[in-house]
């Protein structure tokens, strides 16, 4: 919760602005106060009354009020705010931050703020990769500026790419992020957690998958993250954006997987096994288009090499968590699993309960350790996770 704290606002001149709307509603509600600061050409793209009305105060904008000459004063703000938080940040805005340009109120602020700052860039996609942009970016982060990081998709240009603001909910969520003290919990440990479903080639145009969407995997690396550790997330197949703080490792086979998450397990303190990985894999793949005949069609299928059991076997003190998807005799198989990989403990999940599984945003499990098993009630799967990774905290401080 932002009970009580004091957030300087600060729009700049970008399409992605009318979504400061949503995000000032989503701090105001969460108990903050408010104070929008905007950049001349951000009231082009939402006007001043949407933002006074949905923060509750006289937005400011100009160092002077022209009406009756009154100082709009930038160190005061920068003295009163707990965090300054600029979203959407142009390209313009943080090439300016970067070099000390101070030709509006936002960036009088920006310079005189003695509060922790973090900025949401948004902006078309060559613009966000430019070299121009990353470094300054870079330069930002050194100086000890946090970034939210913008989200992958379509983009008011109409190209698909990277550069669009990252959803108000998630900006609303880091900045709860950095006043919470809990996130600090796991700092200087290192996890890799595999995530997704692996994708096996038949052909050039066919492939074996399933229906695992990465959304728990996820989740838990976002966890992670959150209190303060360094997370690999080794992802498979999967539409999701990566988690703040978190470093993303795409694969698409299990053997690229296997690959990636063993060299990852190298420098980190334990790993969490969530990824549903193809048990077998086309013995060979063809370099073409496998042509359609009257006969019926077999393809010829081995085993892939288990990632869990491999870590398992290398983990040493490490801590390692898996997950076991059930449909029959959930407990036998689950508890025979636990041994088999080297687990310190696992996830079990049942495909009879509802609201669990593939695809939903909640989750009902049941954590097994050698000492017995604790059921878990139906809940979203961002609680799953905080449930999980309170249980690997436990064993760490062991
Ligand atoms: O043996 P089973 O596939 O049911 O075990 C599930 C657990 O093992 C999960 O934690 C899953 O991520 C992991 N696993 C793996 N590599 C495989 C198969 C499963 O890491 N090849």
């Amino acid at each position: 919760m932002l009970s009580g704290k004091h957030i300087l606002l600060g729009i700049t001149g970008g399409i992605a602005a009318y979504k400061a709307a949503a995000l000032c509603r989503l701090l105001v509600k969460a108990g903050a106060e408010v104070q929008v600061v905007m950049t001349p050409l951000a009231k082009q793209f939402i006007t001043p009354l949407t933002m006074a009305t949905l923060s509750r105060r006289p937005i400011l904008v100009e160092f002077f009020d022209p009406e009756n000459g009154a100082w709009n004063s930038h160190v005061r703000l920068g003295e009163w705010a707990d965090l300054m938080l600029i979203a959407p940040a142009t390209a313009n805005t943080l090439a300016k931050m970067t070099h000390g340009i101070a030709d509006n109120l936002l960036l009088t602020s920006y310079l005189s703020a003695r509060c922790p700052v973090a900025v949401a860039p948004a902006m078309d996609l060559d613009m966000y990769a430019h070299t121009a942009t990353q470094e300054n970016l870079q330069t930002l982060r050194r100086r000890g500026v946090a970034v939210v990081e913008p989200d992958s998709g379509e983009l008011a240009s109409g190209l698909e790419g990277k550069g669009r603001l990252a959803e108000p909910e998630r900006i609303a969520a880091f900045v709860e992020g950095l006043f919470d003290e809990k996130k600090k919990s796991l700092s200087g440990k290192r996890f890799v957690v595999t995530a997704g479903a692996t994708i096996e080639p038949i052909d050039p145009v066919r492939y074996i998958t399933n229906r695992s969407t990465g959304k728990m995997g996820y989740a838990l690396a976002a966890e992670l993250a959150r209190r303060g550790a360094g997370v690999t997330l080794v992802s498979g197949r999967t539409q999701l954006s990566v988690p703040q703080g978190v470093e993303r490792v795409e694969v698409e086979t299990a053997a690229e997987m296997y690959e990636a998450a063993v060299a990852a397990f190298e420098g980190a303190d334990g790993g969490v096994m969530c990824a549903a990985v193809a048990d077998y894999t086309p013995a060979a793949v063809a370099d073409r288009k496998i042509k359609k005949s009257d006969d019926d069609l077999s393809i010829p299928l081995k085993r892939t090499r288990d990632i869990a059991a491999e870590l398992g076997r290398r983990k040493g003190g490490r801590l390692l968590v898996g997950f076991a998807l059930e449909t029959d005799h959930e407990g036998e198989h689950a508890a025979a699993k636990l041994e088999r990989k080297n687990l310190d403990f696992i996830v079990l999940n049942s495909l009879r309960d509802a609201g669990a599984g593939f695809g939903v945003d909640t989750n009902r499990v049941t954590l097994i350790d050698r000492s017995g098993a604790e059921r878990l009630p139906l809940m979203p799967k961002s609680e799953v996770a905080a449930r999980i990774v309170d249980r690997m905290e436990s064993l760490l401080l062991k």
